[in-house]
């Protein structure tokens, strides 16, 4: 519908904040919304919103959606993905039905080396063409803002070539895109015996072109026994920080190794993973400034342990959820599973779980004045949903297709 400037009916108008915040402890629970809503777009911004009763009278000029009682929310924000892949991995699933674990796969020479084996043979435009039918699939599912990470490149041209893609993806997207460089995210099995070497390939020769191309905007690093060590993760983001790159890191997932204190003292945006959590752990990310994110898709698709994500809440951890959406340990990038996953099986309250996806996932890509709320100024980047008993019975209704539609910029998607 574009053009469209003022929607009525709205059943509930979901996440309505006069100011930004960043949730933790019980503010977390807290969702304003507004029964029985009207909401106004100007500019393919929000312009105003409030109860039916008080919508001002339309001027002739405006068009008019009626929602017939379906919800309105801000679109999800997926803070953490890996979108840009050549090719899937079920090959993987069946060993690991059968009874391999991650770790068994990986040292195999499957995993992420096996992506970056398929990836480093496709063209750019070919992965660009994938990438944007994936996305295309999410923004369908209710994603507007997604952050895009490198790391099946592994080599200097292949990195470039995947960041590359991600810088393509943001030209042409209609949504908001952060780009995350994680050359770090496995030892190419051509520096199997030489570890140094790789990484001063990415201090030396990674890193000085993607901050001249100027092609990310975050530095990631795969932090795991196997993978990278907390000493060679914090030179690594020491050296990505000279160059303006802000650490948002992959800690915690398969063990408690030192990741989410030094990534504090980084001033880290964002540790993400957290399966695997020491008490300390949670002390120590629950009384930093840094995002928790939760990624309750790996954890399912991976059959592990979920991250303690009421212990965090508790404790006053600012949590956000993501989709991790990959080919190896979540291949699916729908944001409604994931809300919906962290109620069963992580204990969060509903409204917990869509403010994790959206205001505080919005602050873990800093796109907290752009989306993530219904705010006056943000974009209009929306989902509209069916209509329902409750917002309860979003995430209970695991599985079921509630988006009727999705807006972006104030038009919705054909
Ligand atoms: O976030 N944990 C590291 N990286 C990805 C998985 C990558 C892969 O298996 O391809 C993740 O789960
Ligand atoms: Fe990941």
């Amino acid at each position: 519908m574009k053009g469209c400037q003022i929607i009525i009916n709205i059943g509930l108008l979901v996440n309505t904040r006069n100011e930004n915040k960043l949730l933790r402890g019980a503010a977390l629970s807290e969702l304003p919304c507004i029964e029985n809503a009207f909401l106004k777009i100007e500019n393919g911004r929000i312009a105003d919103y409030g109860k039916m009763s008080e919508l001002p009278a339309p001027t002739t000029t405006e068009n008019i959606y009626d929602a017939s009682g379906g919800y309105v929310s801000p679109g999800w924000c997926d803070s953490h993905t890996h979108l840009v892949f050549a090719a899937s991995r079920e090959n993987e699933f069946v060993d690991k039905i059968k009874g391999l674990s991650y770790a068994d796969i990986a040292a195999k020479g499957g995993g992420i080396l096996q992506s970056a084996i398929r990836l480093q043979a496709m063209s750019e435009d070919d992965l660009f063409n994938h990438a944007m039918i994936r996305l295309n699939e999410v923004m369908r599912l209710g994603t507007t803002a997604i952050e895009i990470k490198s790391g099946y490149g592994l080599s200097v041209d292949a990195e470039l070539k995947m960041l590359r893609v991600v810088q393509r993806i943001k030209n042409i997207a209609p949504i908001p895109i952060k780009a995350t460089f994680l050359g770090a995210h496995a030892y190419p099995l051509l520096y199997k015996n030489d570890h140094e070497k790789y990484i001063r390939l990415i201090e030396d020769e990674m890193l000085p072109n993607i901050a001249k191309e100027n092609l990310a905007d975050y530095i990631d690093v795969f932090c795991e026994q196997g993978f990278f060590s907390v000493d060679v993760m914090k030179r690594i983001c020491s050296s990505g920080i000279l160059y303006g790159l802000k650490p948002k890191l992959h800690v915690n997932q398969l063990n408690s190794i030192g990741g989410i204190e030094a990534a504090i003292k980084m001033n880290a945006l964002s540790v993400d993973h957290l399966e695997t959590m020491t008490d300390s752990d949670i002390e120590k990310i629950s009384s930093s400034d840094t995002i928790g994110t939760m990624l309750p898709t790996a954890a399912y698709f991976l059959r592990m342990q979920y991250p303690p994500a009421r212990k965090l809440i508790d404790k006053g951890c600012a949590v956000a959820l993501a989709s991790d959406y990959n080919p190896g340990s979540s291949p699916s990038g729908n944001m409604n599973i994931v809300v919906s996953m962290s109620c069963i099986q992580m204990r969060m309250l509903p409204e917990e779980a869509v403010n994790a996806a959206t205001i505080n996932a919005a602050y873990a890509m800093e796109l907290e004045d752009e989306v993530g709320s219904i705010m006056i100024g943000k974009k209009a980047n929306l989902l509209f949903t069916k209509k329902l008993p409750s917002l309860a019975y979003f995430p209970y209704s695991f599985g079921s297709n509630l988006i009727e539609k999705v807006m972006i910029n104030g038009n919705f998607l054909e």
